[in-house]
């Protein structure tokens, strides 16, 4: 038995535009999730009480079309089960060992398809926690290749390498196209606002899409955010905290302008800059979930915790990690 975990991140600049070839700067974050893996003769059961299906069981062999018999609302289901089957698979086919069965065990405490990349990182420690079980330890390049083929089939394609790659290595990264690296960042004061909703990834990317090719203006809007992410590349290399806030700032404005954010979501950032955020956006696809704000006083949370919309706020810290083996007991054999 082997229990992997991979941390959730905050985009501090690029969502979206990224999708199209423009760089991204996600920081990975302390919120964790936590797989373990278990073989079995056959088949693959899920056990989670976390991913806001509370009490949430699912046992059946077969593949991703056989749905399981639970009471949940079928889009929530088909996510969560789908970045678990595909992760399973992965697992299997890096082992060679496709008719491998497995128990897998899932806790999280990053909010589902709130924009902190919980899908990424379940992907990510399934995948490792699975291959492990099985005698196998990837790299981490080939680790955070299959978590991206994982999102990239459940999302239809429509997904970056930023955020499987962010959850694989930690710390503040950056992406443009098929090239992922590490990159350095000061000490950050992350404040996360929640509004306990969450935006339809494929939706939203397919929303922008939809803008771009209809318009010049969304077009420039992408392209304006790639110039955002640069100038936020050189104040994060500086060390230019307050500038990196200020860009932040304006990154919302521009995902705002892409259809992007929300009710919720703006209030929420309007709250954290009249508190004295330094800077605040929203975070991931949009539509509902999180905003991230800079603010190394607790004014913001204060502020975010009064603000109607808001469900919760907390204070997130750089996780510089990446996937870790949390306890492994494998036997090794396949
Ligand atoms: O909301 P999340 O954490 O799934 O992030 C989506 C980020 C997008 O840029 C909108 C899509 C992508 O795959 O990069």
């Amino acid at each position: 038995m082997v229990t992997s975990s991979a941390p959730g991140k905050v985009y501090l600049f690029g969502e979206h535009a990224v999708v199209y070839g423009e760089p991204a700067v996600p920081c990975a974050i302390e919120q964790r999730a936590s797989v373990t893996a278990e073989r079995r003769p056959e088949g693959l059961s899920v056990h989670s009480s976390d991913l806001t299906l509370d009490g949430f069981t699912v046992e059946y062999s077969g593949d991703a079309a056989g749905r399981p018999d639970v009471d949940v609302p079928d889009t929530l289901l088909e996510a969560a089960m789908g970045y678990v089957n595909e992760a399973v698979e992965q697992a299997r086919d890096a082992a060679d060992a496709p008719d491998a069965g497995f128990e897998i065990t899932i806790e999280s405490d990053i909010p589902l398809g709130a924009g902190l990349g919980s899908s990424a990182a379940v992907a990510v420690a399934a995948i490792d926690a699975a291959t492990r079980e099985l005698g196998v330890e990837l790299s981490r390049g080939e680790l955070a290749d299959r978590a991206y083929r994982v999102e990239h089939t459940v999302q239809d394609g429509q997904a970056s390498r930023a955020d499987t790659f962010c959850s694989t290595m930690g710390g503040a990264v950056r992406v443009e196209g098929e090239d992922c690296r590490t990159t350095d960042a000061p000490d950050l004061p992350f404040v996360i606002g929640y509004d306990g909703g969450a935006g339809d990834t494929g939706a939203l990317v397919a929303s922008v899409r939809e803008l771009r090719e209809s318009y010049d203006f969304a077009a420039d809007t992408v392209a304006a955010i790639g110039d955002i992410v640069r100038s936020g590349e050189r104040a994060l290399a500086e060390a230019d905290v307050a500038e990196v806030g200020r860009l932040m700032d304006f990154n919302h404005g521009l995902l705002s302008a892409l259809g992007v954010s929300s009710r919720s979501l703006d209030a929420m950032v309007w709250a954290a800059r009249d508190a004295g955020a330094m800077g605040a956006k929203l975070t991931g696809a949009g539509g509902g979930g999180c905003i991230v704000a800079l603010d190394d006083t607790s004014e913001t949370a204060t502020a975010l915790d009064y603000t109607p919309g808001c469900e919760r706020s907390f204070r997130a810290e750089l996780d510089t990690d990446g996937v870790r083996v949390e306890s492994d007991g494998a036997g090794g054999s396949t």
